[in-house]
């Protein structure tokens, strides 16, 4: 099987170390990829949202296969041109990726399903969303409709923050993401994501995981698009996570369904739980960044076999064997990040790190020149390993990280601390 992923990132490097160790993996080419990924496959430009270079490039190389992974090219319809070839492709249709690219599409079907989530009001006018916010008080949550990379949501605990951040959003802050805007009810507890395949009929789990969004240790500083993560998810536990599928994923599914614009690929739902009840905060429909790099580590090669079962809709005769184990991955980022930042600063060390499914090194934002690994992105490097214990895998993990030599990097100390 010849297979293009489509991406750059620590989720892409991990999905095709995944995808490479499957017997049934012939060629694999990645685009555009990075130094990592270079290692392992093929790497190739490519305007990756553009649906009819992606078609003609996948027919051009033969190409069997493509696993899809940012969000860019989903709500560009890459997926659904890939389709009208007849590719095969593992990632939602541009309709069905509207549960990431909106927040009050994802909101009604909410409704439409009576999945447990937070309320909320939709507006398309200044005016009258300050007088919501007026109306209801603080603490609020404040959200650009639109795909806005991460930034769109202001979770504000008093009132002028919120009525700030409605000043931001329609005076552009965030383009036409901020055209429109969700304003919902602040929901306190824990936060998980859990991870299920779907091939618009049938659902397969893939696991639970946690992300740490704040760039600092004890979640202090800016928020990032996730500075490390661990699996499986304790907060997780079988009774949440059935009604989790039974409440909000399942009937989600229905709905689209319903719909015509049955929902396939990854769902990435990221739920606030408390007192045993799951609520939805959001769905993203791609694979979570870092979160995919503890995943795939946990899968192995059988994340092929899953993904392509998702993709030609025979989910419910796949099975995904798991290891009673844990994962977790660290961040390391480029100082400055997620501000400004500085790149092309040398990266050491790398070589003498073991490479195996127990310990990887995926790379996020890296270049090769003259045969030195050099960082080019905010996020560069996820270390990332893989034990019996969460406890195991974090130590591993930590080691690795004190043998890399990059003196303008950084990383959370404090990773998997409420599970540990
Ligand atoms: P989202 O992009 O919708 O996941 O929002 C980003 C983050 O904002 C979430 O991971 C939560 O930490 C927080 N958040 C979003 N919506 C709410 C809410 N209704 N109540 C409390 N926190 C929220
Ligand atoms: N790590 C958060 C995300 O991928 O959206």
């Amino acid at each position: 099987m010849n297979i293009l992923i489509l991406g750059s990132g620590g989720r892409e490097h991990a999905l095709a170390w995944a995808v490479k160790q499957n017997p049934k993996c012939d060629r694999l080419i990645v685009a555009p990829g990075n130094a990592g990924i270079a290692a392992i496959a093929e790497c190739a430009q490519l305007p990756i949202e553009d649906g009819g270079a992606v078609v003609t490039f996948a027919e051009e190389n033969a190409i069997d296969f493509v696993i899809i992974g940012p969000e860019g090219p989903l709500a560009a319809g890459v997926a659904d041109r890939l389709r009208d070839a007849g590719i095969l492709c593992f990632g939602p249709s541009k309709e069905a990726a509207r549960l990431e690219a909106s927040k009050s599409f994802t909101k009604e079907i909410c409704d439409a399903a009576g999945a447990p989530t937070a309320g909320y009001a939709h507006f398309t006018d200044a005016k009258a969303a300050k007088k919501y916010i007026k109306k209801q008080g603080a603490p609020i949550v404040v959200k650009a409709d639109g795909l806005a990379a991460g930034k769109g949501v202001i979770v504000a605990m008093d009132v002028d923050t919120a009525l700030a951040a409605i000043d931001d959003m329609f005076g552009g802050e965030f383009g036409a993401a901020g055209a429109e805007v969700v304003i919902e009810e602040f929901m306190e507890g824990e936060e998980a994501s859990y991870f299920i395949l779907c091939d618009g009929e049938n659902i397969l789990p893939v696991g639970t995981a946690q992300d740490h969004k704040r760039a600092y240790d004890n979640d202090e500083g800016p928020n990032t698009g996730g500075m490390g993560a661990y699996s499986p998810a304790p907060v997780m536990t079988d009774e949440i996570t059935e009604k989790a599928l039974l409440e909000i994923v399942k009937p989600t599914v229905a709905e689209m369904a319903k719909r015509g614009t049955p929902y396939q690929g990854v769902l990435y739902a990221g739920f606030m739980i408390k007192d045993g009840q799951p609520r939805l905060v959001e769905y993203n429909a791609r694979f979570g960044d870092p979160e995919c790099q503890v995943l795939m580590l946990r899968l192995g090669a059988q994340a092929l076999d899953l993904l392509e079962a998702c993709a030609r809709g025979t989910l419910d005769q796949a099975q995904a064997n798991w290891a009673d184990d844990h994962a977790m991955t660290i961040v390391l980022a480029a100082k400055g990040y997620p501000g400004a930042y500085e790149k092309g600063t040398v990266i050491k060390g790398l070589d003498d790190l073991p490479e195996d499914s127990f310990n990887m090194v995926f790379h996020a934002g890296t270049i090769e020149k003259n045969g030195q690994i050099l960082a080019n992105g905010g996020r560069v490097l996820n270390v990332t390993a893989r034990g019996d214990s969460l406890q195991e895998a974090h130590d591993r993990a930590y080691e690795m990280v004190q043998k890399i030599d990059w003196p303008d990097g950084f990383c959370r100390s404090d990773i998997g601390w409420r599970a540990l």
